[in-house]
């Protein structure tokens, strides 16, 4: 999809829709901006009739879909809701627009203009409002497609959406299609099968992006390399698979050769069958999704590379699948991690702190970030705690824990804080080994965390929980792309603000 600006007025456009809001002002009447209200009087009072009649709502996410003949720009004219002035913060004005852009997906419209950010919002301003506007329809029109063709009748994708030229749309609409770009890379990657998109495959994807975008390094260790630096925890896990373990690594140097780089660490377990502990077979297919921490990295890099940003950044995968097999790992070992520390396995189903562990120690040595964020679905516990809608921050840093939950918020990809005191550490003591892989029932997404903790003791650090955020549980059409936004807000954060990351 593309995003256009245009100088032209509405009746001067020649667009297949044009999208325009209601709502209402402090007294609850109903209001039309500007352009909505030349969009009435060129249809001779339609929308204000319809409103009367009450066909058109005002409430935020209310749409529908007009055909008129009556307009010289346009022969569709969608109406959406967008609520009261004062209560029009960022999450009813994303709402509003996921609302408008799942009835332009269904139309036949494949090109059209939107007018919505006409409307103030009461958090946010004009380009903040443009840029979401042009992610979310980017969102509502990606249909997957990898394993299953569209239906010939099937609703056109669409293809471009034009907004009226103004001060800071141009580089909002710039920054909104290299996000997008990272969004849909990593809801491609979670929605394909895990028969398809195994340890070999991430890493094919992470060199083709590097093929891709010039001055972005790849390098993929396998398990002999692996084995080589003691990542004995990460190829405990992938030693029952067919399929080799993989550490993938890409870096960008955007930014100044003094500016140490952030890292992102993503946890890649391609099918989490749980191994030996296995897991109940029901919603056992869902377990494709563990590797979207993975996805959410190698999107972040699609963005900022795409975006050729003016950042420094690393991105490390660990790419393996949990198999149970005559080779797999099994409760009760103990195994000797990259770091030294010992671990004994209580449970192989927790394989995605073992993977990460290793993974960190690695980045750790290699990388020496400025900032480390880990992204996994490390728990179920996380979901039963948040639910779909925050991501699970973890960190012993205060700074860094403020830095990601202002990011969330500033990109409309909320994450939610959990504690990581030391009073946590102690359910993971073991007799045999520094710790054992699981906590117990209470607080198990903490102690996952403070598993994690223990492998980047020198760094400043913090692990995103996304079990809950990174898919629409057992929706068709499912991964979401958080928490991408989230983090290229947080990357672009620490170096200034867009205008100081932007290259144009
Ligand atoms: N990938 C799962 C976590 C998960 C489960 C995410 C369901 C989303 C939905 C992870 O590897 C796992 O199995 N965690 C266990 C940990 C337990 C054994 C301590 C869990 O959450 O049950
Ligand atoms: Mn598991
Ligand atoms: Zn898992």
């Amino acid at each position: 999809m593309k995003f256009t600006t245009t100088p032209d007025a509405l009746d001067q456009l020649n667009v297949d829709c044009v999208l325009i809001g209601v709502g209402t002002d402090p007294d609850n009447t109903p209001y039309l901006g500007p352009a909505a209200r030349s969009m009435d009087e060129a249809t001779g009072g339609l929308i204000t009739r319809l409103i009367d009649s009450g066909d058109v709502q005002t409430k935020v996410g209310r749409c529908v879909m007009l055909h008129t003949a009556d307009h010289p720009g346009t022969e569709r004219i969608l109406v959406v809701g967008l609520g009261e002035d004062q209560k029009r913060d960022r999450m009813a004005f994303k709402k509003a627009l996921t609302a408008a852009g799942k009835a332009l997906r269904q139309s036949r419209a494949v090109t059209a203009h939107c007018t919505l950010t006409e409307y103030g919002l009461i958090d946010a301003d004009g380009p903040w409002a443009t840029r979401q506007a042009a992610l979310t329809y980017a969102h509502a029109d990606y249909v997957y497609q990898a394993t299953k063709k569209p239906k010939d009748d099937a609703a056109p994708a669409t293809e471009s959406i034009s907004f009226s030229a103004g001060e800071g749309v141009a580089d909002a609409l710039h920054i909104a299609e290299g996000v997008a770009a990272g969004v849909g890379l990593c809801r491609d990657l979670g929605d394909l099968p895990p028969n398809v998109c195994n340890p070999p495959h991430l890493a094919k994807v992470a060199e083709q992006m590097a093929g891709d975008h010039g001055g972005l390094a790849v390098e993929v260790l396998n398990e002999d390399q692996m084995a080589e630096l003691g990542m004995n925890a990460l190829l405990a896990v992938g030693q029952g698979s067919e399929c080799p373990s993989k550490l993938i690594h890409l870096r960008w140097r955007g930014g100044g050769e003094d500016q140490a780089p952030v890292a992102l660490v993503g946890k890649g377990v391609t099918f989490d069958t749980g191994g030996i502990s296995i897991k109940p077979g029901n919603l056992m297919e869902q377990m494709k999704f563990d590797m979207c921490g993975a996805a959410t990295a190698l999107g972040v890099m699609k963005a900022v590379a795409s975006l050729k940003l003016r950042i420094n950044m690393d991105v490390v995968v660990a790419a393996v699948e949990n198999m149970p097999d005559g080779k797999a790992y099994r409760p009760g070992d103990v195994i000797t991690s990259m770091s030294g520390q010992t671990i004994e396995v209580h449970n192989t189903d927790a394989e995605g702190r073992m993977i990460l562990a290793d993974a960190l120690t690695w980045t750790g040595q290699n990388v020496k970030p400025a900032a480390m964020v880990d992204i996994a679905t490390l728990t179920g516990a996380c979901v039963v705690a948040l639910g779909h809608h925050a991501s699970g921050i973890m960190t012993q840093d205060d700074a860094l824990a403020d830095e990601l939950i202002n990011a969330g918020l500033e990109a409309a990809d909320r994450g939610w804080r959990l504690p990581l005191w030391d009073d946590y550490q102690e359910q993971i003591d073991s007799p045999f080994a520094d710790m054992k892989n699981i906590g117990g029932m209470p607080a198990g997404t903490i102690t996952a965390g403070c598993f994690l903790s223990r492998f980047a003791k020198d760094q400043t650090w913090a692990h995103i929980d996304i079990a809950g955020s990174a898919w629409a549980w057992g929706q068709p059409g499912s991964a979401t792309g958080r928490p991408v936004g989230m983090l290229v807000q947080w990357a672009v954060d620490r170096v200034g603000g867009w205008s100081a990351a932007l290259t144009r």
